[in-house]
């Protein structure tokens, strides 16, 4: 096995995998090798040594490509330390964060086996004139402002801290 990272991202509108590759490149800075793709496309993780895992909540849900990723890949994914992002909120207030990281829970509770090394909700980005079939028809979510909480020192400091978790080798 190698010691690359896999960072594994999913995506409807693009703010994810911004994220994901800000996550690549701080794990890139500290050392690592890594490598980035789109879950959909990850054939095996046999060149990985340990795993990256983002993507965004949409109606209550990890993006399906996330749960149909740890499905495909209980086993590697149970040999190999991985760590798992999620965006959701586009307020910034106590409890949407509350609410968002419960429904994160609740995701990943489906999947009893799974044991990642750190589990992390960030911001999301919303903009009303990228909503896809069937949002864009809904006059109330086209009425909500766009916004962007992405917070990028927090993102580049929860990978820092990924470092060690990773590959011990590295602290
Ligand atoms: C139609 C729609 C439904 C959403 N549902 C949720 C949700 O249930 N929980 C949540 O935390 N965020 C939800 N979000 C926020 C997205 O997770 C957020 O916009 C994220 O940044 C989108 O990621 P992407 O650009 O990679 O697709 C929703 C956004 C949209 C447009």
């Amino acid at each position: 096995m190698s010691a690359s990272v896999l960072v594994a991202y999913a995506t409807r509108s693009g703010s994810t995998q911004e994220v994901a590759e800000a996550v690549a490149a701080t794990l890139r800075d500290a050392g690592l090798e890594v490598d980035i793709q789109p879950m959909r496309t990850v054939g095996d993780l046999k060149d990985n040594s340990a795993v990256v895992l983002g993507a965004p909540l949409y109606m209550f849900h990890w993006h399906k490509d996330a749960r149909g990723f740890l499905g495909r890949h209980r086993q590697a994914l149970a040999e190999r330390p991985t760590a798992v992002f999620a965006l959701g909120p586009f307020h910034d207030t106590e409890k949407e964060w509350q609410e968002v990281r419960g429904q994160l829970d609740k995701e990943l509770a489906k999947f009893p086996w799974f044991a990642p090394v750190a589990v992390e909700v960030f911001g999301g980005k919303f903009d009303p004139a990228k909503l896809g079939f069937p949002w864009k028809l809904n006059p109330a979510m086209k009425k909500i402002p766009a916004t962007d909480i992405r917070d990028w020192a927090a993102i580049s400091a929860w990978a820092k801290d990924l470092v060690a978790r990773l590959h011990p080798s590295q602290s």
